[in-house]
């Protein structure tokens, strides 16, 4: 059985830090407000001129360092945005020329706040089926740009960033003590965009657009389908809550995150926080969560790390993989 085993993460976040007290300067909101709310310290903020493609390539350079092999090695990259560089073409296409990759396919994938796990079981099955060999996953976002900075409702939860994970093809013996991507989970509910969309499009309105959100009723779904797809995702793979070492969720909210955590029984320390410092990074979040707790340690080679998401669709997901 061909498993997609990880090789190597990376991720890079734009140098502009904006706090929340620097926010309070030039909008009616506070430090304690927010991170009452959401847990949110600070932000990194893209600076003009730095598009999705440019946070992209670095995490990707950075995962293919970790991985220890080269862009012209890829024969997949899948980048998960809701931010692309242009309508078209794919924003994956600059990432693949800027790699040296001239094999193979690049393309993008807009699942949203989902998106990373949508992009690794993407990725997941077409190496299963024999489609892609060594594939780059990439989360890349620059959500400073559709976001409504007269919204203090919105524009405080946000930040910009990117995180990739490299997956190659292994012979795995079919059970749950493989290395690999053990399961994958998703759904949508398409009856629930008005809670959470862009009011802009090329084909609706021309513009690009701002987020739009109504967050009580994102939270209220965030918490009860995140339950359920952890449950689904693990019941796949035949493991049970106690067998996770990490839960790398979507980094949206800290309630949200918390929730999650305890109604799966694990301990704060077994779950991956990084919203105080990254905010909403929507697709990049959970791959510059993954980095994080990979380069500092925490998550090691044969753990079971379980990788869950939700955004705009509604869209949501889970991915169960052994590191
Ligand atoms: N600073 C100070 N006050 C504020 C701010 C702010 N930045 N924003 C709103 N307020 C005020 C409101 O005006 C309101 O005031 P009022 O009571 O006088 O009317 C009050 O604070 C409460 O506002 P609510 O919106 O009801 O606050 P709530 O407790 O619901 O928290 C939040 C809002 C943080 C957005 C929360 O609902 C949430 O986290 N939702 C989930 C969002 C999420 O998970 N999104 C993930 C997907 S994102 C994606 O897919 C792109």
């Amino acid at each position: 059985m061909i498993r997609s085993v990880v090789q190597g993460c990376g991720s890079y976040l734009p140098e502009r830090l904006v706090t929340n007290d620097e926010l309070a300067k030039t909008m009616d909101t506070s430090d304690e407000w927010i991170q009452q709310r959401t847990g949110i310290k600070q932000r990194h903020i893209a600076a003009d001129g730095e598009f999705t493609s440019h946070l992209a390539i670095k995490a990707a350079e950075r995962a293919l360092a970790h991985a220890g092999i080269s862009g012209a090695d890829l024969d997949l990259i899948v980048l998960a945005t809701a931010t692309p560089d242009e309508t078209f073409p794919a924003t994956a296409t600059v990432v693949q020329k800027a790699l040296g990759m001239t094999k193979g396919a690049a393309f993008d994938l807009q699942a949203v706040c989902a998106g990373f796990v949508y992009g690794v079981s993407v990725a997941d099955s077409m190496i299963k089926n024999g489609l892609a060999g060594t594939a780059l996953v990439i989360g890349a976002e620059t959500f400073s740009r559709i976001l409504d900075w007269n919204d203090r409702g919105t524009c405080v939860l946000f930040g910009d960033g990117a995180g990739a994970i490299v997956l190659k093809g292994e012979q795995g013996n079919g059970t749950s003590a493989d290395r690999g991507i053990l399961a994958n989970a998703l759904h949508s509910d398409g009856r629930q965009h008005d809670i959470l969309y862009v009011d802009g499009g090329p084909s609706s309105t021309r513009t690009t657009g701002f987020l739009r959100m109504e967050g009580k009723e994102v939270f209220k779904h965030a918490v009860v389908n995140m339950a359920a797809v952890v449950g689904e995702v693990l019941a796949k793979a035949g493991l049970e809550a106690k067998d996770i070492d990490w839960l790398v969720p979507h980094q949206a909210n800290k309630r949200i995150i918390d929730s999650t955590g305890r109604k799966l029984g694990l301990p704060p320390e077994k779950v991956v926080v990084t919203v105080d410092r990254h905010a909403n990074t929507s697709a990049a979040s959970i791959p510059l969560a993954l980095d994080a707790a990979v380069k500092d340690g925490r998550i090691k080679k044969g753990d079971l790390a379980l990788l869950e998401g939700i955004g705009g669709g509604l869209a949501w997901g889970a991915s169960l993989i052994r590191w």
